[in-house]
């Protein structure tokens, strides 16, 4: 056990002074939460095998998932990619400081316990003031899978951190909600197109605008996410999540409300649109997330931890199209899910 600090900085106008004890920490191979422009990270040296496999022991992480390197300067990529090649080049011109992260073929330079023993590295350049100080600071690249207990629901405050981390980790630094809420697009450049292997806050819409077509990651190969094969993002509730429909969502909802209330369960109820007031609704705690997809991808890991502190017994989602930010809700909550109802099919 550790004794966790909470550092508070300005998210906007982060000050030196109030990163150099967490950028020290960093430097001597310790752990320091932080906060990006999607959700916390549990950051870490990125170069130094033995401060990367504390990430691994603290979260309970799979040595074989691999973490992300975070950098504050576009110079850094040539220190940890063999090749960078051109269409990196556009994207990280066009995306970054941003949600995009980049999959590239690693330089000795990163150990393979920073890489889950893969010749690939993923790279991305965090659009948050607050991250970029720190890393600079820091001096290296910093590895940083997102900061709560593996298959939990990422965290989007440090709170959530503080709740999943207390006495694990050295520093939170608490730089206020996440503005973007889901985590970063995953794209894969190491064969010859680029493969998505995580929607994320960059749009597969807005990427296409750069890259012509993306190909989904459709599931086997060597390419994947490894993370993506792990439970994930999950509340401690079961979560039943009804598919957007033309017809049948709410004669779907009705009836999962109805069986759960005559098994003598609680459901909370995670509304991501419109959905009608209705029969269910009264008789479950409700949230509804939005309205705008901006929203709902920020509030939707945070929502899924109050429903667990409202200690309901099931969580049912009520889910949105796939357009824009809705392809990573989506992923996210079919990751969350115990159960899947596609109504059409009802
Ligand atoms: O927005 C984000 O990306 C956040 C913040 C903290 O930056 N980080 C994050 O990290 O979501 P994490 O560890 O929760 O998810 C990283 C994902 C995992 O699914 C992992 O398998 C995949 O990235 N990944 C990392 N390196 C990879 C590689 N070399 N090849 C394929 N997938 C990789
Ligand atoms: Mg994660």
């Amino acid at each position: 056990m550790v004794a966790t600090r909470v550092i508070k900085a300005n998210p906007s106008r982060p000050e030196k002074k109030q990163l150099e004890e967490a950028a020290r920490i960093l430097r001597r191979g310790g752990l320091v939460a932080f906060p990006t422009e999607t959700v916390y990270g549990l950051g870490a040296n990125a170069l130094d095998e033995e401060a990367v496999k504390k990430i691994f022991a603290a979260k309970g992480r799979p040595p074989d998932n691999p973490l992300i390197l975070h950098i504050a300067e576009e110079a850094w990529l040539e220190r940890i990619a063999a090749e960078v090649p051109p269409l990196a080049r556009t994207l990280t011109a066009r995306f970054w400081p941003g949600p995009l992260t980049l999959i590239l073929k690693k330089r000795r330079i990163v150990p393979l316990a920073t890489t889950g023993g893969r010749e690939t590295v993923a790279v991305r350049m965090p659009a948050n003031a607050i991250a970029l100080l720190l890393i600079l600071r820091a001096g290296n690249p910093i590895a940083a899978p997102s900061a709560n207990l593996a298959g939990r629901p990422s965290p989007t405050r440090a709170s959530h951190v503080l709740h999943d981390l207390n006495g694990i980790v050295d520093v939170i630094i608490d730089g206020g909600p996440t503005r973007i809420g889901v985590e970063s697009t995953i794209l894969d450049l190491t064969s010859g197109e680029p493969v998505l292997l995580r929607p994320g806050g960059v749009t597969r819409e807005e990427l296409e605008g750069v890259v012509g077509s993306v190909r989904l990651w459709s599931g086997g190969g060597e390419a994947f996410a490894p993370g993506m094969k792990y439970a994930h993002y999950a509340p401690r509730a079961p979560l039943t999540l009804i598919e957007a429909g033309e017809k049948g969502v709410r004669a779907a909802l009705e009836v999962v409300v109805r069986r759960a209330r005559l098994a003598g369960k609680r459901p909370g109820i995670l509304l991501l649109s419109k959905t009608a007031p209705s029969e269910a609704h009264r008789e479950a705690l409700v949230i509804r997330l939005g309205p705008g997809k901006n929203v709902v991808a920020r509030r939707l890991f945070s929502a899924l931890r109050e429903l667990d502190d409202h200690g309901v017994d099931l969580i049912i989602a009520v889910g949105i199209d796939e357009e824009g930010l809705g392809l990573a809700i989506m992923n996210r909550l079919r990751k969350a899910a115990t159960t899947i109802i596609r109504p059409r099919k009802w």
